[in-house]
């Protein structure tokens, strides 16, 4: 299980996160939500290991991950889909994914069942990924994280500015993976709808403070209107 406890983050001196205290147990499936600029993504970072300066505890199976550099979370079986995919647009998908595998703890290459799951990104292997739309770029990302092996993954806004039609094909890998594969996985997101259906838990922040959290059924439209409505 991934646990943070009592976790602040900061951009220099600026404090973005105060007092997270987050479990996702193994194989559990948690909805990080929040406004724009409540410090989601920096949540996401500081799991990672990509911030200027972390202090509390955060812990992999029990494991004190804190000393570890952001390529052995990686190793340790953490991964990573970025806000904006962070695509290599110079690289070919095969290219984009063969860096995936180099973050596994074993090495795989580019596994079939990954490949499966998005058939578009096995029909343009050898396109560049620059040249992908937006929501096969996103396929990409997804795809990539999963070469590593991932214990748990992390997900930023998978299906922020995503058409209709794929929005609905990453929801539903999203959520078999979690379901059918057993990986754990933190899903930040701003559409309610998706995390409702697909999550055990959720988290709501709030000027880098959790305000809620619990089961997803305690999600109410109260909660929801006082702290995601713009
Ligand atoms: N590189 C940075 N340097 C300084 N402050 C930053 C940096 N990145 C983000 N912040 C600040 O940290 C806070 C949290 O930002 P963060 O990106 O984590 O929000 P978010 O919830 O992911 O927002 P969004 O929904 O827009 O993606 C904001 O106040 C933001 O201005
Ligand atoms: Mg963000």
């Amino acid at each position: 299980m991934l646990e943070l406890t009592d976790v602040d983050a900061f951009y220099g001196n600026s404090r973005a996160l105060q007092g997270i205290n987050l479990m996702v147990g193994n194989g559990e499936f948690l909805s990080v939500l929040g406004r724009n600029g409540v410090g989601k993504t920096t949540l996401m970072r500081s799991i990672l290991g990509l911030m200027d300066r972390v202090t509390g505890r955060l812990s992999l199976d029990g494991a004190d991950i804190s000393p570890l550099r952001t390529y052995q979370r990686a190793k340790a079986g953490i991964a990573y889909v970025p806000q904006g995919r962070g695509i290599l647009p110079k690289f070919t998908v095969r290219e984009n994914l063969t860096l995936g595998t180099f973050a596994a703890k074993s090495a795989g290459g580019i596994e079939e069942w990954v490949l499966e799951l998005f058939p578009v990104l096995k029909d343009f292997l050898n396109r560049y990924g620059g040249n992908l739309s937006g929501g096969q770029q996103q396929q990409l990302a997804i795809a990539r994280a999963l070469l590593a092996q991932p214990k748990v993954i992390l997900l930023d806004e998978p299906t922020e500015g995503i058409q209709p039609n794929i929005v609905e094909q990453i929801e539903d890998v999203i959520t078999r993976l979690n379901r059918e594969r057993g990986i754990t996985v933190v899903l930040v997101e701003q559409n309610v709808a998706f995390a409702r259906r697909a999550s055990h838990r959720f988290a709501l922040l709030e000027k880098g403070r959790v305000v809620a959290k619990g089961a997803i059924g305690e999600l109410t439209d109260d909660l929801i209107q006082l702290h995601m409505a713009v």
